[in-house]
């Protein structure tokens, strides 16, 4: 493999002073091997074709080579808890609807009527049947043809060529994810090594507690990207420096389909003078300003308050702080969890869209896609929490769709995360547009901090050179 060559012969700068792995160390509890460990691997440097994020051609490439042949993260169990139960998931040309099936398990249809091809349903919900609203054709809940008006007029139908089309359906940690195409890696080969790493935080213990959405004026993968890498956050983010790790932060290459970056919370960024600034400083910026601090789930947040201990870092004032939280709101016990898994942004990336946060605390979940072409996406962000030991599973709860002229920070339910979402996308559209106007249509990415991007696109470009393995209309 070239890029493992590069590896062995290119050594890329970090940034001065101390790393990642540094920063770690130094916590009271150390995390899991596999995040301590540099995984960092060289993927090149040459400078990438604006073209990718804005040519309808290349965009039908993706529809047409990439999309069929992944997993695609669709929806997450708790959307659909009883048989019956329905959610309609469209995505690059296709409209699926999965349903839960009385045994418990869950078939994804295509979401076409067999008649003359209206949608059969554009909602979610419950139902025994699927009616198609034009002329009443009706399917079962596993998709066989249940009535049809008139019949006696389709002599020519068989209740076989009734059977609706059906995608491949797989389920890991609570998500629910669809593939077009029935040939390829299972869902565990797709995603490794993810699941061998979620096996500490289950996120099929978890519920959907916060769900918001909302259509962007900017190619899916641009938006994605803003969300693939610390390097922005100086500039984009300026209020988070006081307690965020930005240039500390580690990126690792992990598999085929899979790349993470692990930013450091409770300490202060490389780029402040840090100068008589105290642990104390630290802890209060980051209650202030992180959207997953322990007082956003604490029961008595205005009495929440976390005293430094002389000789302590902020970082293990606010472990301690954050396992006590933790077992008191969620129940079990915390008290071998590291730092980090309580602290720090542990944003995996799953080819081609999907990013579920790792670590014990409330996981934010984030998927993009294309709505409907190449110049929109819609960008979700779900926050998943721990159901607390001894309460029953609830539902969860619906998207909430942001129009036009909302911001993120008009849903209160994202708490200080909406107004941090809100400053990415002040660059969004405007990095489109500038990429339809660039004079040398390249876009350049940093060896380290952006190497996640780079693996996303070749991972990419494997799909759309493949041989065979079109959508197949
Ligand atoms: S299009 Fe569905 S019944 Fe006619
Ligand atoms: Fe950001």
């Amino acid at each position: 493999m070239a890029d493992i060559d590069l590896a062995e012969t290119i050594a890329v700068a970090r940034c001065p002073g101390p790393g990642w792995e540094d920063i770690v160390a130094a916590d009271d509890i150390a995390p899991p091997s596999f995040i301590a460990e540099d995984r960092y691997r060289y993927l090149g440097s040459d400078a990438l074709d604006a073209r990718r994020y804005y040519d309808p051609a290349f965009f039908r490439a993706e529809v047409e080579k990439m999309w069929p042949n992944v997993w695609q993260f669709a929806a997450r169990v708790e959307d659909m808890p009883e048989p019956g139960d329905y959610v309609t998931y469209e995505n690059a040309g296709r409209s699926y609807l999965l349903v839960r099936q009385d045994d418990g398990s869950i078939r994804a249809f295509h979401n076409v009527c067999l008649h003359r091809g209206r949608k059969l349903k554009t909602d979610s919900g419950s139902a025994d049947q699927f009616v198609c609203p034009f002329h009443g054709f009706a399917w079962n809940k596993d998709g066989s043809i249940n009535n049809i008006p008139c019949r006696w007029d389709f002599g020519h139908l068989t209740d076989e060529k009734l059977q609706l089309p059906e995608a491949s359906v797989a389920l890991w940690g609570g998500y629910i994810f669809v593939r077009e195409n029935p040939d390829g890696p299972t869902i565990e080969e797709f995603l490794a090594p993810l699941p061998a790493f979620f096996e500490r935080w289950k996120h099929e213990e978890c519920v959907t507690v916060a769900w918001v959405g909302k259509v962007v004026k900017a190619n899916w993968k641009i938006t994605m990207e803003a969300f693939m890498e610390s390097y922005h956050a100086y500039v984009t983010h300026p209020q988070l420096m006081p307690f965020t790790g930005d240039a500390n932060a580690a990126y690792h290459v992990l598999g085929e389909h899979v790349n993470v970056n692990y930013t450091p919370f409770g300490t202060i960024s490389p780029h402040l003078d840090q100068h008589g600034l105290s642990e104390q400083w630290i802890v209060e910026e980051f209650v202030k300003y992180n959207g997953r601090s322990a007082d956003n789930y604490d029961p008595d947040k205005d009495d929440f308050n976390i005293e430094v201990p002389g000789g302590l870092t902020a970082r293990q004032a606010l472990g301690a702080a954050m396992r006590e939280t933790s077992a008191r709101t969620f129940g079990g016990d915390y008290s071998g969890v590291s730092e980090s898994e309580l602290l720090d942004a542990l944003v995996y990336n799953v080819f081609p869209n999907f990013a579920p946060w790792g670590g014990f605390m409330p996981n934010i979940v984030y998927r993009w896609r294309p709505w409907p072409d190449q110049d929109h996406c819609l960008m979700e962000v779900r926050v998943i929490a721990r159901v607390p030991q001894g309460q029953p599973r609830p539902a969860g709860v619906p998207l909430h769709l942001l129009g036009e002229a909302e911001n993120w920070s008009d849903a209160p339910e994202l708490g200080v995360l909406g107004g941090v979402v809100d400053q990415d996308m002040t660059n969004m559209e405007l990095t489109h547009d500038g990429l339809k106007c660039s004079k040398n249509q390249r876009v350049e990415l940093g060896d380290y901090q952006e190497i996640r991007l780079r693996h996303f696109h070749q991972t990419l470009d494997h799909y759309l050179q493949q041989q065979g393995g079109d959508r197949d209309d």
